[in-house]
């Protein structure tokens, strides 16, 4: 018989995500300043890497930061932008469309698009579904490039999902995520943790070694991984729980109490929380892990290899490593 217990991420409730984000859609944009944040890195590494894209799929796409991206970059491939929440894919609708001629190449309407804009006609650049990571819509090996910005730590089965994704590439496809690691609000965690030792109040992070081999148990080769980490400072403790709500970042956890949550435990939490205060503000920690991983058999070899079967390199030596796969 299986623990239930045994995967303390294995607790996520997808109907809650989905209603979380659902609620936060039109607030989101406003308050996502670290998720367009590191859209624009994913985008900064798509640059080093050469690859033949004819369809492409960003996976938790949201109001489509990163799928704006892909429109640019891979400007002759079928990009589709899939999210749990509906809503979350309406906002992103102003992004998937792209200002062209009618009837013309790419080329001629970027150079058109710079003389006679007003007379540009928006087309739809890339194709919204309302579909689940777990669950895609696509033939086994009909995609050339997944992204996924962000969307990761929202899955609590990575095998299974790292499964899906390895079914619908095509051999020598390419997988590149980010996610969130541990320490990702551990400032927020650390005051629960005073306020209401015996609840869990901050959803659990997975740590970059297990998901680099999650992506080997699936089947992925050469997998890549390194964390950035970035802190966001505010004035209020309070702010950075308002923003988390902005954007649909709620706790997700099945196992979270019903009851309503007391007055002076709420202000308890605020209090720790203050009690981190530094330099006059309130940190909010990120860990950003960034992953890439192609769809083969072959796995990396090298001084770099530990003994979880991936690697770990600084953006210097990313870019380092990419050049020579070309
Ligand atoms: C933090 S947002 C990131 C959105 C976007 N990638 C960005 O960078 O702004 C996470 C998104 O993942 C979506 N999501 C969560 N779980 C999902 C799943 N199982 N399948 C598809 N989308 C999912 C949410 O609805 C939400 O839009």
């Amino acid at each position: 018989m299986t623990d239930p217990t045994a995967n303390p991420l294995a607790k996520l409730n997808r109907q809650h995500i989905k209603q979380h984000f659902s609620h936060a859609a039109p607030s989101y944009d406003e308050a996502a300043v670290l998720q367009k944040t590191v859209a624009d890195r994913v985008d900064e590494r798509l640059s080093l890497t050469t690859i033949e894209t004819h369809t492409i799929l960003d996976i938790g796409a949201g109001t489509g930061f990163l799928t704006e991206k892909l429109i640019a970059r891979y400007s002759n491939a079928n990009i589709f932008a899939i999210d749990l929440s509906f809503s979350m894919l309406q906002q992103a609708q102003p992004r998937l469309k792209q200002a062209r001629f009618p009837q013309l190449g790419n080329a001629l309407n970027q150079t058109l698009n710079k003389t006679l804009g007003q007379t540009l006609t928006q087309k739809t650049a890339a194709t919204a579904i309302n579909a689940d990571a777990y669950q895609l819509p696509f033939a086994d090996q009909s995609i050339d490039l997944i992204t996924s910005n962000l969307m990761l730590q929202w899955c609590d089965d990575l095998d299974a999902v790292f499964q899906e994704f390895r079914r619908v590439l095509r051999p020598e496809g390419l997988l590149m995520f980010t996610t969130f690691g541990p320490d990702t609000l551990k400032e927020l965690r650390q005051a629960w943790k005073e306020a209401d030792p015996k609840q869990e109040h901050v959803n659990q992070f997975i740590d970059m070694h297990d998901i680099g081999d999650a992506l080997i148990r699936a089947g992925f080769g050469q997998p890549v991984m390194d964390v950035e980490r970035f802190t966001l400072i505010y004035d209020q403790p309070i702010k950075v729980l308002k923003d988390l709500k902005a954007i649909g970042a709620t706790h997700a956890n099945k196992n979270r109490g019903q009851g309503l949550m007391g007055k002076t435990r709420f202000q308890t939490m605020l209090n720790a929380y203050e009690a981190q205060r530094q330099n006059k503000k309130i940190p909010a920690t990120y860990e950003v892990v960034h992953g890439h991983a192609w769809a083969s058999s072959e796995q990396l070899k090298g001084p770099n290899r530990n003994k979880s079967r991936h690697i770990e390199l600084s953006l210097e030596a990313f870019s380092q490593q990419v050049k020579r796969q070309k």
